[in-house]
């Protein structure tokens, strides 16, 4: 199974990308391949037409499109910003659409007060749906994020540790066994 994880914390400073790196090491420990899309690497400008009107845009799109088809399925890590999740990530969503259709999708929130960015995945959970795909009920919200990590991005929290070991579990669970029903179905096709 191969999991794309969409980091939509693009800021200088920011600090949700340290859950995102930690929940890609995670999974690669357990010999799931993860493939980061840190849109602070991969910027996409303010959306004015799904393929992108610039060459270089295009081939950008191009290239994240291949990479979320390639996904059997996706975790979403946003901050929260004013209650919700960030703008760069619901940009970077809007270009694409078939890419998602059918997926699991499970959504981790940071913020650095103590609801853990609860707004934020609510919200984002909605879209998750509105993008044809799967949702998964549990998320992973990590409160008061900049205290989490150390500077070589080692956990500290022991709290949040276990909370995302039981994430994964549930996330790669429910994803394992929408993968395989599909697969049944092409089989019996
Ligand atoms: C524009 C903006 C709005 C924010 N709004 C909230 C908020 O509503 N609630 C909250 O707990 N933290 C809020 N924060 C703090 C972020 O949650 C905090 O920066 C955290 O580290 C996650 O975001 P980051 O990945 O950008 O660092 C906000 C930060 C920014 C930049």
């Amino acid at each position: 199974m191969k999991i794309a994880i969409v980091l939509g914390s693009v800021r200088a400073g920011r600090q949700s990308h340290k859950v995102a790196y930690y929940l890609e090491k995670k999974l690669r420990e357990r010999g799931v391949a993860a493939d980061l899309i840190d849109l602070a690497e991969d910027p996409l400008p303010v959306l004015d037409e799904r393929a992108g009107r610039h060459p270089q845009v295009q081939a950008k799109v191009e290239s994240l499109s291949a990479r979320l088809h390639a996904a059997d399925a996706l975790l979403f890590v946003t901050p929260e910003y004013h209650g919700s999740f960030s703008g760069a990530l619901k940009n970077a969503l809007d270009y694409f659409w078939e890419e998602f259709n059918k997926k699991p999708i499970g959504v981790v929130a940071a913020s650095a007060g103590k609801m853990g960015g609860i707004n934020a995945s609510t919200q984002l959970q909605h879209v998750v749906l509105s993008l044809g795909a799967f949702a998964l009920p549990t998320k992973l919200l990590v409160p008061e994020v900049q205290g989490v990590f150390d500077d070589a991005l080692q956990i500290k929290s022991e709290g949040v540790a276990k909370l995302a070991t039981r994430f994964l579990d549930e996330f790669l669970w429910f994803a394992g066994a929408i993968v395989q029903a599909k697969r049944a179905a092409q089989a019996a096709a």
